[in-house]
């Protein structure tokens, strides 16, 4: 199903070297998880560091939808969580989001039956969710699919099991911990994934009274509780990706960028490809500091799971590739369409040639602005970067997958010294899936 809107440019006048200091928000990749682990405890939670963002809006909307009372003021965020809970999210909410599928295990755990769309592949790959619903069912739950809907329900609750996840799924992980930690007796959950945004989540549940061990590098040994209590209020982590696409935002414009309130060690990967193209990196307790450097090697990186290099970083690194010295490669593992961003990375006169899962990037080249739209979150903050280096102007189109994932970015690009502002015109209308979403 389409949509036709319109959607605000963002229209940069590149070439200008980023200089100065910026804070980090919290991680939208945290928030999300955390807002549905709302669904298992009743009583009032509270979160501070929380971005403004649209998906966090809808992740309240479908909350609400559930009975419960959602509130954002700033960076504080307020969630109020009834005894009884319905049982069918909004599905024109749940459509829009791919994270809504988290509201399943939290759901199913609290005892309720629940209908819910699946979702379905988007612009970056298929992204099914067989690891959450196989493990679910191991957890013992009934799930049914039919024309596009889950039907899920546990005759007398989830049980304790061995689960292995067959890769380790980030959303696959959050579900399926926040099942376990109200199924009776215990769950041995194997091949987890490692991201910092999971551990968030154990520190949120833990505050709540959920019991969870880490018995292995991998592994979580998880002991179902009858019931949890919110805790007096919590910190969501630093966005590690918004740091990241900050800092190459001082790197390709040849400037010299410190981002606050960052927790270094989550972006080790990536200080490290950094540091091998040339540039200089200084890092204290939370913050990291970019360095100008007149080396700027060429690299090969290969998105894999945390601690690997995060493909949600894979498109802007493309877009600093385009400004080293040689011939780059960039070999994406996680998603099986995430290049999207290349034939736009071209309008702008980069030089990239693709074999299989492999793009080419020859630099340095001179990019030019041009009209660019952003098929997705990352790819469009990818496309950002590019502009901020490229001579003359170029206006970035798609916003509306920007504003899902990033916290005022151009604000924050404003503060570095970037000419770049979000415009209503010209307006040029876009197509739209509403399912499922294409924000990642
Ligand atoms: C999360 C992040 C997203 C990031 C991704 C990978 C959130 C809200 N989103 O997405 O920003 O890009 O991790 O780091 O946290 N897969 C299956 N079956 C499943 C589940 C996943 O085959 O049941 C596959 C996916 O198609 C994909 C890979 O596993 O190829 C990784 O997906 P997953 O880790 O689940 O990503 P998300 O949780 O959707």
């Amino acid at each position: 199903m389409h949509e036709k809107i319109t959607s605000p440019s963002l229209n940069i006048k590149g070439g200008q070297p980023l200089y100065g200091e910026v804070c980090v928000s919290g991680a939208k990749n945290s928030v999300l998880p955390l807002l549905f682990s709302t669904l298992l405890a009743e009583g009032e939670h509270e979160f501070h560091n929380v971005p403004c963002l649209t998906d966090v809006t809808m992740a309240g909307d479908i909350l609400t939808s559930l009975g419960l009372f959602t509130k954002q003021e700033g960076p504080r965020l307020r969630v109020i969580t009834p005894p009884e809970l319905g049982k069918c999210p909004d599905p024109s909410a749940v459509k829009k989001m791919r994270a809504g599928i988290l509201c399943l295990g939290p759901l199913l755990a609290r005892g309720n039956e629940v209908q819910l769309p699946l979702p379905g592949g988007c612009v970056i790959g298929k992204r099914p969710v067989d690891l959450h619903l196989e493990g679910l069912r191991k957890l013992g739950a009934s799930l049914e699919i039919k024309d596009n809907l889950i039907y899920a329900k546990t005759e007398k609750g989830l049980k304790g099991s061995e689960i292995t996840l067959k890769l380790p799924s980030v959303g696959g992980t959050e579900n399926l911990l926040m099942a376990a930690v109200l199924a009776e007796g215990k769950t041995r959950l194997q091949n987890i994934a490692l991201e910092p945004e999971i551990f968030d989540l154990i520190s949120y549940l833990k505050k709540m009274s959920a019991l969870i061990k880490q018995t292995a590098p991998r592994e979580l040994l998880i002991e179902g509780v009858e019931k949890l209590t919110p805790p007096p209020s919590h910190s969501v982590i630093p966005d590690r990706i918004e740091a990241g696409t900050l800092l190459m935002a001082g790197a390709i414009t040849k400037g010299e960028v410190t981002v606050k309130n960052c927790e270094p060690k989550h972006l080790t990967v990536l200080l490290n490809k950094l540091k091998e193209c040339g540039f200089i990196i200084e890092t204290g307790e939370t913050h990291i500091a970019l360095k100008k450097s007149s080396v700027r090697k060429s690299v090969h990186i290969k998105t894999h799971y945390y601690p690997g290099f995060p493909t949600d970083l894979q498109a802007q690194f493309m877009a600093l590739m385009t400004q080293l010295e040689g011939l780059s490669s960039v070999e994406e593992t996680v998603f099986e369409n995430r290049f999207r961003h290349i034939s736009e990375l071209k309008r702008l006169k980069a030089d990239i040639e693709v074999t299989n899962q492999t793009a080419h990037i020859k630099g340095p080249t001179l990019l030019k602005g041009a009209n660019v739209e952003a098929t997705d979150l990352r790819a469009g903050a990818g496309l950002v970067l590019a502009g901020l280096a490229a001579e003359g102007e170029t206006s970035v189109f798609g916003t509306h997958h920007l504003i899902r994932g990033y916290d005022n970015l151009h604000g924050k690009l404003q503060t570095l010294g970037a000419s770049i502002d979000l415009s209503d015109s010209p307006k040029k209308p876009v197509n739209i899936e509403i399912s499922p979403e294409n924000a990642v």
